[in-house]
């Protein structure tokens, strides 16, 4: 009987590339070993422009290239979904730089989360909360709550370990990516790991105009994209300071950190709609305070803020000049961004050399042949 379902997993790696294949004749996993299947673990080298910082590892939950293999398969697999119709990739697409495009999502039973979906390129490199309040600390927890969220994919973590535990792939994988002798180790802590190998390994190419210019390898920029760029860095004296670049800091074109943006007319710390940050610490002063979102591919991810609110760059840019609405904790810094129409432009022009259409197109992201 092992060695029948032992074969039967790696003809099932062999024939199938299918996720939605099972052991045959219903049979259960339960209990069965492993351990004649290969286990080599191999370091994932992840490679990032030269101006990053060096991205940190958790001890406990190493890259390796089983690993990320594994996370990539769970996180374009609809057996996480309730009904086996959505996935993580269902709200986090390469195409749209791992964002959904719309403003909020929607989730197997019809509902809508309540923020818009973010990016996840470089998302190994947010180390100071994740979500938009900052409610979570580690991609390991994170990838263990869409699962059971109702919203989100709505299923059950026991189910989706049997699920796991009798699939004709999956045993394999996880086999391969944590040395696991027996089917009764896959656990969901087990599949959050892999998931968050895989994120920690989608990162940007250094292959953006920007990071070409910043490298001294690419073709000299246009007047326009110099002057945006001058203008997001506060860089000539001769033009207005757009003040981005304290937030939006290079190079992963954010601080990481939690701030109000001006985006609502808020009498007091109670009035804000959703309360972001302060909701999470329960610190009032913290209400309406959002994370500073990268900037990196934001040609794609439209629309823009937390609800995604403004469906263009255009529509940004006249908020930030208007100087944000006025509300009790908003950042100093809005205050004194002065554009014409010319600026403005030339400040979108700028953002466009962020798009890194080489990470967003890298097979190594996409969803498995
Ligand atoms: C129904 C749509 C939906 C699905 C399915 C979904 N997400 Fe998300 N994701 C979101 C939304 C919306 C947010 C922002 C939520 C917030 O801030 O409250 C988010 C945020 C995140 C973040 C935080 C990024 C950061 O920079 O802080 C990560 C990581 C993430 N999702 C990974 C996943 C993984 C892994 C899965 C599958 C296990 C998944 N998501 C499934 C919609 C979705
Ligand atoms: C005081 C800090 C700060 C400054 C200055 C600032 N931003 Fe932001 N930016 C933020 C925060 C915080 C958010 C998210 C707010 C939210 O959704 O609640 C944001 C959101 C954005 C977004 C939407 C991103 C997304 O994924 O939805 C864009 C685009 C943007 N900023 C561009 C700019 C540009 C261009 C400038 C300069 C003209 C600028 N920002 C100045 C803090 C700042």
């Amino acid at each position: 009987m092992k060695t029948y379902i032992i074969a039967a997993v790696l003809l099932g790696l062999l024939i199938s590339c299918n996720d939605d294949v099972a052991v045959s004749g219903g049979s259960s996993n339960s209990g069965m070993s492993l351990t004649d299947l290969p286990y080599n673990p191999e370091r994932y080298e992840v490679v990032t422009p030269a101006s990053y910082p060096e991205l940190e590892n958790p001890a406990d939950n190493p890259l390796t290239v089983d690993g990320v293999e594994l996370g990539r398969h769970l996180f374009y697999d609809p057996l996480l979904s309730v009904d086996s119709t959505m996935a993580c990739a269902s709200c986090h697409l390469a195409s749209g730089g791992f964002t959904d495009n719309v403003a909020v999502s929607t989730g197997v039973g019809g509902l809508t989360t309540q923020r818009s979906s973010m990016s996840l390129v470089d998302v190994g490199f947010h180390l100071n909360g994740l979500f938009w309040d900052g409610r979570v600390q580690s991609l390991e927890e994170q990838a263990l709550l869409p699962i059971e969220d109702e919203i989100e994919l709505h299923h059950s973590w026991p189910e989706v370990v049997e699920d796991l535990q009798n699939h004709a792939e999956y045993p394999a994988r996880f086999r391969a990516a944590f040395g696991i002798e027996n089917t009764d180790e896959i656990t969901r802590e087990l599949a959050a790991k892999a998931i968050a190998q895989f994120e920690r390994s989608i990162v940007s190419s250094g292959q953006s105009l920007y990071d070409r210019i910043r490298a001294g390898q690419a073709i000299a920029p246009s007047e326009e994209v110099l002057m945006g760029l001058r203008i997001f860095f506060d860089d000539d004296p001769n033009l207005p300071d757009g003040q981005c670049f304290h937030c939006h800091v290079d190079p992963l074109f954010t601080d990481n950190l939690y701030r109000n943006n001006g985006l609502d007319s808020v009498p007091d710390f109670s009035g804000f709609k959703d309360l972001g940050l302060g909701g999470f610490t329960g610190e009032q002063v913290e209400n309406g305070r959002f994370r500073t979102p990268t900037l990196r591919n934001i040609e794609f991810t439209a629309p823009y803020m937390h609800d995604g609110r403004f469906e263009t760059l255009e529509e940004v840019m006249d908020h930030y000049v208007s100087g944000g609405k006025p509300s009790i904790n908003k950042d100093p810094l809005l205050d004194s961004i002065q554009l014409n129409e010319e600026q403005k432009a030339a400040v979108i022009a700028f953002l466009m050399t962020l798009s890194d259409t080489t990470a967003l197109n890298d097979p190594r992201y996409a969803k498995p042949e």
